[in-house]
């Protein structure tokens, strides 16, 4: 039994920040961001949007595309560092949302590698047998914890949501799905308040995402590198039998790494980073949606997924779409 694919929805909150309109918050120039990032422009979310509104309508496309009715879903994930309230979580919320009944629903912290790791657990559970449809959210409001003043991450973050639904089915589908996570590098990118610890932001720099960019850059270039070898080594493949490559959206550069190293052209990668930044958990789902809608992906390509992201955690899936 395999997990396929039969849906993809996405998106973006409406308000847009340009790279122009950022230059008059922070000492920065649209050059330097396009030219170290790829980045042109992130989405906001409203005031009061969170990230269950922007979830639910990524996922209420996905299940329209899918042509599945709410009570056919068995089991709905969120991947996402920036839920709404920090109990319930916000896959019960969305779930009362989209009325799916009373399937198992949860979150999955796993920072940018959110997706990733949310479909690698859908990957299992439908294996086993034990879910027929699985719907798996990538959705973040990251905008809500930068720190506007700061030039080093301000440019890179913005809101959205990408969802997928998938079915079991005796054809492939996901072909396998490698997660990984050394929490030895939580100080290079990390927001360093919360629960336990306490919300007493202003002791820890605020309510921000922090990251010694530099430093993330390189382990993430090398870190990918390792995972779609290991990816490729485990279906037995080689580069060239790669049609596409869906990487996670951080930073143009870090995405031309990736591809050089498959000896793919950038014609058979997805870019959408361009268009919103950094968007964390929600960012290989909306791609993946972008490239579905456009017609470029077609049923029977292979697809190369794969995400790095704070903890660090990283992780990889392919797909025969
Ligand atoms: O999604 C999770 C994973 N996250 C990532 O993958 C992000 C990984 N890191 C990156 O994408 C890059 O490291 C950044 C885009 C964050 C930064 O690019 P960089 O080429 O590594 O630049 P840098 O941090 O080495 O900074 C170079 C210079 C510095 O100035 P000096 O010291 O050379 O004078 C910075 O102060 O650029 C300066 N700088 C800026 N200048 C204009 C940093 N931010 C800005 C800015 N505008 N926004």
């Amino acid at each position: 039994m395999y997990a396929r694919i039969i849906g993809t929805g996405r998106y973006l909150p409406e308000k847009v920040l340009t790279n122009a309109d950022l230059e008059k918050m922070v000492d920065t120039n649209d050059q330097w961001i396009r030219e170290r990032t790829g980045i042109a422009q992130r989405h906001v979310a409203a005031e009061g949007q969170t990230t269950c509104d922007l979830a639910e309508n990524a996922a209420r496309q996905a299940m329209e595309m899918a042509e599945v009715s709410p009570d056919e879903i068995d089991l709905l994930l969120v991947g996402t560092t920036t839920p709404d309230v920090v109990f319930p979580s916000t896959a019960c919320l969305l779930q009362h949302r989209l009325g799916l009944g009373e399937c198992g629903a949860f979150d999955v912290n796993a920072a940018c590698s959110g997706f990733i790791y949310a479909l690698s657990v859908a990957d299992q559970y439908i294996r086993n047998g034990n879910a027929g449809k699985v719907l798996v959210v990538g959705a973040e409001t990251l905008t809500r914890m930068i720190d506007w003043n700061d030039r080093a991450t301000c440019v890179l973050f913005g809101d959205g949501a990408g969802a997928a639904v998938l079915t079991a089915d005796s054809e492939p589908g996901i072909m396998s799905t490698h997660i990984h996570a050394n929490g030895g590098y939580s100080d290079l990118l990390k927001v360093d308040v919360g629960v336990s610890r306490g919300f007493r932001a202003e002791e820890r720099g605020g309510l921000a995402v922090s990251m010694r960019g530099n430093e993330v850059f390189k382990v993430a270039v090398n870190t990918l590198g390792r995972i779609v070898d290991e990816t490729l080594a485990a279906n037995q493949l080689e580069k060239e039998d790669l049609d596409w490559l869906i990487p996670h959206q951080a930073n143009l550069r870090i995405i031309k790494a990736t591809a050089r190293k498959l000896r793919m052209s950038m014609d058979q990668v997805v870019v959408t980073v361009d268009q919103h930044g950094n968007t964390s958990a929600a960012s290989v789902p909306m791609a993946l949606d972008v490239a579905v809608r456009s017609g470029r992906i077609q049923r029977g390509d292979k697809l190369l997924l794969e995400a790095f992201g704070g903890g660090f955690t990283w992780g990889a899936a392919l797909i025969a779409y």
